[in-house]
């Protein structure tokens, strides 16, 4: 099912001006282990800045949750990768003896059984329950259990959509949460270019490879023929708007073919193929994303640089 859309998606993606792909066919076996390589760089500030949240202050989170005594909850993480910084709210939730089941939701099937294989090690007690797929499409499960929910939606991924798709993603997110349910949104705050450029083009080139993977995939998952030597990793960001965009750029004019979906495309000379956008927030750019849903903002944790935000967002 999930080959389909990705043939789906990349046949409507390369034949629009321009030319796009949706950023989460990054994560395959390969990309996933780029992404974890991505983390530990120095210049990725990101995971490192929400991390020292979690890690310093994952007691005051809980606090704002407003969990009553003998109550039971769900911690729903969309997107949860490989779960290093959601593991301190995990421990933090076991020491305060709450009940609690996690149910991580990835549409990698290699993030979710080494997050299983990691929390099976790291807390056995935990009750955990994955699941596989797209967070789009999943979140009409959610009202399923009557239990009160608190959903993770850490690490920035909100800033891999558009402005239209958060506010949409958000409002479909809203609809699905009852009166109570909360949600932690961790989001890049707006900063310069100086810092953020490097995150996106490090010295060491994985964040390149983690882009031209891209190409890779499609190679061997769709039969496509891109050349890599004629593809180049081409980042962006732009301060005044606070939105960082990566490219992959053909060097020359060429055509390139994609068995699986029997079509050719064509490239120019230096035409672009939209790979992946990465927002960055501040206050006000959140309020407008979430204006028109019944959620208000509780509390706003962040790390000691400000680089990094966690926001408690309620379902009122
Ligand atoms: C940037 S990583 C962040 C992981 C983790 N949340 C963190 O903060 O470290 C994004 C994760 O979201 C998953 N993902 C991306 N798009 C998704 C989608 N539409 N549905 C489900 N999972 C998705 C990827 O497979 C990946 O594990």
């Amino acid at each position: 099912m999930i080959l389909e859309q990705f043939k789906q998606d990349v046949n409507l993606g390369l034949s629009q001006t321009p030319k796009h792909i949706p950023s989460k066919y990054f994560y395959d076996k390969r990309g996933d282990e780029l992404f974890v390589q991505i983390m530990n760089m120095p210049e990725y500030y990101l995971t490192r800045s929400e991390m020292e949240i979690f890690q310093q202050q994952s007691a005051d989170i809980i606090s704002s949750f407003d969990i009553q005594k003998g109550e039971e909850i769900e911690v729903v993480e969309l997107g949860a990768g490989d779960g290093t910084k959601t593991i301190h709210l995990l421990f933090e939730l076991i020491r305060a003896r709450v009940t609690f089941k996690y149910i991580p939701i990835d549409i990698s099937s290699n993030a979710l059984i080494g997050l299983e294989h990691r929390m099976k090690e790291e807390i056995p007690e935990l009750a955990i329950n994955s699941l596989h797929g797209d967070y789009f499409q999943m979140l009409s499960d959610l009202k399923k259990s009557p239990n009160r929910k608190i959903i993770l939606f850490l690490g920035s991924n909100i800033g891999n959509m558009s402005d239209e798709q958060a506010t949409s993603f958000i409002a479909s997110l809203s609809k699905n949460l009852n009166k109570g349910d909360k949600i932690v949104l961790g989001v890049d705050l707006i900063k310069e270019k100086e810092v953020v450029l490097p995150a996106y083009n490090d010295a060491a080139g994985i964040t390149r490879d983690f882009n031209l993977n891209l190409l890779e995939r499609m190679n061997r998952e769709l039969h496509a023929n891109f050349d890599l030597n004629s593809f180049v990793h081409d980042p962006e960001y732009h301060e005044s708007e606070g939105i960082a965009k990566s490219f992959l750029k053909s060097t020359k004019k060429q055509t390139v073919e994609i068995g699986a979906i029997n079509k050719q495309f064509e490239f120019e000379e230096n035409e672009r193929i939209h790979t992946e956008i990465s927002r960055k927030y501040n206050d006000s750019i959140l309020k407008k994303i979430i204006d028109q849903s019944p959620l208000s903002v509780k509390h706003r944790f962040t790390d000691h640089k400000s680089w990094f935000g966690d926001y408690i967002i309620d379902r009122v």
